[in-house]
């Protein structure tokens, strides 16, 4: 079964068409990399699943329904959680406040307080920050603090997972970690999309790639295939 499906997508920004026409999907379960030189369009696609952009025009189907043109908070609450490129965690508050707002306001509203906590402390251990749950949030590394993005997302029950660049910034220990953390919520049965830059993540994760460039999708394919595509290889080293 298809989880996530987009067709003719496509998103202008006045001139600029950031996504142009872009038919994809993603099957339930599976590891979809998501990859294309700055500026191919690729948070922008991110941005038009999760909705804080409506596609114009375009439509975007999750478990088989239209949800083009839904609020994110409703997106949300269906089962799409994400990460952000640039962190947008609570700086000031503690480490385990920020995951609770995810619970609170994730696929199942309405949770008691001590459910929301016990839930906020799984997925902070999930993601290996149990230790530094009190912590203000501007404390941690920036590895930790995508990892504290990651929990916040876990935290919402998603059933889909976009996660914008985990590794960037990241030294290459973290990487490592990183890919491992992607496996593990991989094996909990839940489907990522992965925005990537860090080709040995994408290469060693993923089941399948997606290539954008200049808004528009210009390969899709194995990691093997896209490795040994000649129009994925000129678009990122130039003819
Ligand atoms: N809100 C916006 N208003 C105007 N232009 C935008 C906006 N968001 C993105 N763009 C433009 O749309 C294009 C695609 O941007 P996008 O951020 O989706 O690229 P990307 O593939 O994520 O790049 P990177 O790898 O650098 O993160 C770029 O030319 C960008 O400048
Ligand atoms: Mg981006």
């Amino acid at each position: 079964m298809q989880i996530l499906e987009g067709e003719k997508v496509t998103k202008y920004f006045g001139g600029l068409a950031a996504v142009s026409n872009v038919d994809f999907y993603v099957g339930q379960g599976e590891v979809v990399g998501l990859i294309g030189p700055n500026g191919a369009g690729k948070t922008t696609l991110f941005n038009l699943i999760s909705a804080s952009l409506v596609p114009k025009p375009g439509v975007i189907k999750f478990k088989g329904k239209n949800i083009t043109g839904k609020k994110p908070h409703k997106i949300c609450r269906m089962g799409i959680a994400r990460t952000f490129q640039t962190v947008k965690i609570f700086t000031n508050m503690p480490v385990l406040q920020n995951v609770l707002a995810g619970s609170f306001f994730g696929t199942s509203p309405g949770m008691s307080s001590a459910d929301a906590a016990r839930e906020a402390s799984e997925s902070l251990e999930f993601v290996g920050l149990s230790d530094m749950a009190a912590l203000p949030a501007r404390d941690l590394t920036l590895a930790n603090q995508k990892r504290l993005e990651v929990a916040r997302a876990m935290a919402t029950r998603p059933e889909l997972l976009l996660l914008d660049e985990l590794m960037a910034g990241l030294n290459a220990t973290e990487i490592t970690e990183g890919m491992e953390l992607v496996k593990k919520i991989r094996d909990k049965g839940i489907t990522i999309v992965m925005i990537e830059h860090v080709m040995k993540a994408i290469m060693n994760v993923c089941d399948r790639i997606i290539v954008l460039h200049h808004g528009e999708k210009i390969a899709e394919g194995t990691p093997q295939e896209i490795a040994t595509s000649k129009k994925v290889i000129e678009v990122y080293l130039g003819e």
